[in-house]
Formats: C-alpha cells, structure tokens, sequence
C-alpha cells in the first residue's frame, strides 16, 4: 500500500515506537491520527509530523477505558472514515512475577496492549472490511514468543496479542484487509524508564541482541504496509534466537531461565 493520502492511527503515539511512527508515516504523506493519554505531548508529535510535511491530528484516548475506545473510534470514523491502517502501539506494564503483582496493576498490563488492540480493532473492521482494503499492524514484544521469568502479566499480554495477531488473520483471509505484526528486540524508547524494574529483568543471554532506536521500528512498520508483509522480527540475532526457540525450545527456555532473574 502506497501511503501518501492514507489515513493512518497510531496508538501510543505520545513518544518512543509509536511517536517515530507517526514522523515516518507523515513523512511519506500520510494523514496521522495520534493517539495517547499525554495531550500536550500528542501535541508536540503533531507538530513534527508536520514539519516533515505531512498532516496529523491529536485524539487523546485512556485506552483501558472501553467507553474512550468506542468514542475514539466513533470521531475517527466521523471525521476520516475508515482508517487505511491502525498501528496497534500502546503498551504499558512492568516486569513482575503474578504473585507480586497488585490486582489494579495486573488488570492495566493486560488492557495495553491487549484488549486495547483487540476493541479498537473490532471498532474499525466492519467498515475496513467493507471498503475491502487495509491493514492492522500490531506491535509486539519479544517476550510474546521467547517467555522469560519475572514478567508474568507483561508475558501473558503479548502472547494474547500474538493470538489476537493469529487469529485475526485466519479471519480477515481474503477480504483486503492485511494483519501484520512487528516485533523488535530491544528499544532505546523510555519504556523501561516508564516501567520502572523491567530492564533488569532481561535475561543475560538477550544482551547478545543489539538495541535499536524507535525509529528503527518505525521504517519496519512503514516497510510491512508498503510491502504487505506479515511480520517482522528483528535485529537478525532475535530472528536468530526465535527460530532457535521453535527449534530447540528446551534449550532456550534453560538459556532464557538459568540467565533471568531468580526468588
Ligand atoms: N521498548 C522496548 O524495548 C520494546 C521492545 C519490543 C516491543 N515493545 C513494545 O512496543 C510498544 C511501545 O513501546 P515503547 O517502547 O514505544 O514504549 P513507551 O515509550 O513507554 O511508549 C508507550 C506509549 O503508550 C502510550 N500509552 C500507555 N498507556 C496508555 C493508555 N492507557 N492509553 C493510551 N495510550 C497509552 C503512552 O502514552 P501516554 O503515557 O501519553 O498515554 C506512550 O505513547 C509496547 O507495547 C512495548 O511493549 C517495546
């Protein structure tokens, strides 16, 4: 899909992978809905967009709250109709093990991003799928395929989403609408600032995968759009250690095990 004139949603667009999203996909002449709690944040976002020549709009959206979903949706719908591609971004959740997770907290990892993707999508699809073109692109961790210990809830959430990812695309076969899913390894975003603990719970043995900056990310989900691609692990040492997982996963559950972290 050619972006320019394109009316794209980036979730989790106030800063990090969706915010470098959001530049690349303005940069190409996209018109980007930025989505995020961080009103004056979105703001700024929506000025870069447009000094590299495109055109974005600020929706500030709660999306643990269903209601704030169905609203968004429904002005988004309004206002530029069917979105061409929905950027499923946002996530939040530190790294915990279940038992030492509080219940308000458990609930918030899970809703970004699972169940933020799962109702913004299902809000958007009857009328992608009537105009019979589009594409869902879902940010995912690498945890979602590689389990680590110490991250329980933040692990269940991407393997949710990763199911999401899955069986959307079984359904939507055939209609025009693509599924894709994006999963980088490490980022240089404030993630791990923002939830704070997680970055110490990378299992040694991750640290052979290198870092990549957000916009990094941000030219691999551009390139799944333009390219109609299905999905993207990457830097090549992560493609490397998924491929070793599904080969020899008892090996890579001891290596990700005997180097996380411990009670
Ligand atoms: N960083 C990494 O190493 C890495 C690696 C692989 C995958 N990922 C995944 O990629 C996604 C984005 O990560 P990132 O590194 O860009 O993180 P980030 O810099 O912390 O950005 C998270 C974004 O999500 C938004 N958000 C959080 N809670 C929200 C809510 N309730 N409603 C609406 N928006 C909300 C935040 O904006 P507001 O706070 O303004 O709402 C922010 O824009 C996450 O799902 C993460 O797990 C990250």
């Amino acid at each position: 899909m050619r972006l320019a004139g394109r009316t794209v949603v980036v979730t989790g667009a106030s800063q990090g992978i969706g915010a470098a999203t959001a530049q690349a996909m303005a940069g190409r002449g996209a018109v980007v809905v930025l989505v995020a709690r961080g009103a004056e944040t979105l703001r700024s976002v929506a000025e870069r967009c447009s000094r590299s020549g495109g055109r974005a709009v600020a929706l500030p959206a709660d999306l643990a709250d269903v209601d704030q979903v169905r609203a968004l949706a429904e002005r988004v719908l309004a206002e530029f109709g069917a979105p061409d591609v929905l950027v499923n971004n946002a996530g939040a959740g530190r790294w915990l093990f279940l038992d030492d997770t509080p219940t308000a907290e458990l609930t918030a990892m899970t809703a970004l991003p699972f169940t933020a993707a799962l109702h913004l999508t299902r809000e958007f699809l009857p009328a992608m799928r009537a105009r019979g073109t589009g594409r869902v692109v879902n940010v995912n961790s690498p945890v979602s395929r590689l389990p680590i210990p110490g991250a329980t809830g933040y692990a269940a959430a991407r393997y949710a989403l990763r199911g999401l990812t899955a069986a959307l695309r079984q359904d939507l076969r055939g209609t025009g609408v693509g599924v894709s899913e994006v999963v980088p390894g490490k980022v240089s975003s404030r993630y791990f600032a923002n939830n704070p603990g997680a970055e110490q719970r990378i299992p040694a043995v991750a640290r052979l995968i290198p870092t990549v900056p957000p916009e990094r990310v941000a030219r691999e989900i551009v390139h799944v759009v333009e390219h109609d691609r299905a999905e993207r692990v990457f830097p090549w040492q992560l493609r490397a250690f998924e491929v070793a997982g599904r080969l020899c996963p008892r090996l890579t559950d001891y290596l990700t095990w005997r180097t996380g972290v411990h009670r």
